[in-house]
């Protein structure tokens, strides 16, 4: 019954999602609860997108980060988006994005909430925010915290989508803290990753919140395929760098507190931690995927931190079942906070992501394709990768069948700027960048981590630009020669 779920004096605000997207205008600024596909606002996207077959609406939507059950297609398809920040992963709106029709500001994860604190990109409007509850303490979040405190503080209207197919046994795995405003704003006063310094529930003003809707729509699945050999490869050269610096005194067996990026090639690392002596791990992570319930499973992962939980449809109805086991060992905080560079700079994150490609000197893109094209957006990488104590990239040396390098002269785009890259990793191996300049890292880029088949041009380029001189030495004419030809021949091969 949702009547638990909420105090009587809210039920007069329960209505449908139809009536609850009356309430919004053209033009309105959104701030919708959703992370990494996780505590996704459901119904309102759905009801807009259905008023949109009779009406123009335009809206600029902000998340936490991406958002699931094809909601972002469905707004993007009915022509709601205008503006959309600060991160997504969906196909129809990728396409809408490239083609110039939604305006997508790729923002640091960190950021966004600092910048609404600020007045840009503008006020709130209205807030949707998924929730298991609502009580006495304040709204519960469901399995993201993202920018919903945030929102909450600051919207005009709250429309909670309150999710009766979630346990609201899920009070207590969040914890919400917002930093002061400036000036005089105090340290964050957080020192370890199990640390809880807030509320277990978002305050909120009674008198903002103008709907109610009753949802029971399950979060969608995480996507990421299973560990294959080049992941693998790549889980293992991770490790034994690891194990290095263990044994080289850098760092204790505990490690340093883990960030793992999205995706298929980031789960596929920490999982390959489930083969490794490491014990008494910790993860200050924004996005738990299954392989951090494999390492609390698996008794090496003490304690893990982040801002929301994406699982496969088996360890969801594991992590269900057993929520008061993993409600112990993990803490949900706003992205705020979990991506924090005060606090990932204090705990000395070891920080792992992925790359699409990356250069012969340590430049990495993680989000254009070919330096034109939006694939998902910067995400948390560059809050963990420049801020972290280690910052690690990882990726397949070759993509699209091998007609893609990822190892080329100059990356068409640039995420993360070779002084934020420590150690790039493929399933060829690793080359640790730390304490070498650019002409000391590219041979070791090219014979560890490039695909052998494109080696010998890189060797070239590398030979030839260091003829013409420079501290980064390049042939500016030939230098994304590599892309121009995939674009033209569908191959980077023949160089
Ligand atoms: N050029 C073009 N396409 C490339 C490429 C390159 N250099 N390298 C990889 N790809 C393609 C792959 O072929 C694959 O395409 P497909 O979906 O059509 O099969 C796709 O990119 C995803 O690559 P995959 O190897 O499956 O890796 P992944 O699932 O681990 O995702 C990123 C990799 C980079 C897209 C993903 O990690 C990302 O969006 N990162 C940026 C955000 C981030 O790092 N957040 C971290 C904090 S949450």
């Amino acid at each position: 019954m949702y009547s638990e779920r909420i105090p009587p004096a809210l039920a007069g605000k329960v209505m449908s999602a139809g009536d609850a997207a009356s309430l919004f205008r053209t033009g309105m600024i959104i701030g919708m609860s959703g992370f990494t596909r996780a505590g996704d606002a459901k119904a309102i996207p759905r009801a807009l997108a259905e008023r949109a077959r009779s009406e123009a609406l335009r809206f600029t939507v902000i998340t936490g980060a991406s958002l699931g059950n094809d909601s972002d297609g469905l707004m993007a398809e009915a022509g709601l988006l205008a503006r959309r920040m600060p991160f997504q992963v969906d196909g129809t709106l990728r396409r809408k994005i490239n083609a110039g029709e939604v305006m997508f500001i790729d923002q640091h994860l960190s950021e966004t909430a600092e910048q609404l604190r600020n007045g840009t990109p503008g006020a709130i409007d209205i807030a949707v925010i998924e929730a298991a509850a609502i009580t006495s303490e304040g709204i519960i979040p469901t399995m993201s915290v993202g920018n919903s405190a945030s929102f909450v503080e600051q919207a005009g209207m709250i429309v909670i989508e309150l999710n009766a197919s979630v346990p609201m046994a899920l009070a207590g795995l969040h914890d919400i803290y917002l930093p002061q405003g400036r000036p005089g704003r105090q340290p964050i006063p957080l020192t370890s990753p199990e640390q809880r310094i807030g509320t277990r529930a978002i305050p909120f003003d009674p008198a903002r919140i103008a709907a109610i809707v009753v949802t029971d729509m399950p979060d969608s699945p995480s996507s990421v395929l299973p560990p294959d050999d080049e992941t693998k490869a790549i889980a293992g050269h991770v490790i034994r760098f690891l194990e290095a610096e263990v044994a080289a005194g850098r760092m204790g067996e505990e490690l340093a507190p883990l960030q793992a990026g999205i995706g298929t090639i980031a789960n596929a690392v920490l999982h390959g931690l489930t083969q490794s002596s490491f014990r008494n791990l910790t993860m200050f992570s924004e996005v738990l995927q299954d392989s951090a319930i494999e390492l609390l499973d698996s008794g090496q992962l003490r304690f893990a931190s982040a801002s929301s939980i994406t699982l496969s449809p088996a360890m969801n109805e594991k992590f269900m079942r057993n929520l008061d086991h993993y409600r112990s060992r993990i803490v949900l905080r706003p992205q705020e906070i979990s991506n924090h560079p005060e606090l990932v700079r204090r705990l000395g994150i070891i920080a792992l992501n992925t790359a699409l490609e990356f250069d012969l000197y340590g430049n990495v893109n993680s989000t254009h394709v070919g330096g034109t094209h939006m694939m998902n957006g910067i995400g948390g990488s560059g809050d963990f990768a420049r801020n972290g104590q280690l910052s690690i990239f990882v990726t397949k040396a070759a993509a699209k069948s091998g007609d893609i390098s990822s190892v080329v002269p100059m990356v068409s785009h640039v995420d993360h700027t070779e002084h934020d890259v420590d150690v790039l990793v493929t399933e060829f191996g690793l080359a640790d960048l730390r304490g070498l300049a650019p002409r000391e890292r590219a041979p070791l880029i090219i014979e560890h981590c490039a695909h052998p088949d494109y080696r010998p041009a890189l060797r070239d380029y590398f030979a030839r630009a260091c003829r013409a001189g420079g501290h980064t030495p390049h042939l500016l004419p030939e230098a994304l020669s590599w892309h121009e030809r995939y674009k033209n021949d569908k191959t980077m091969r023949g160089h």
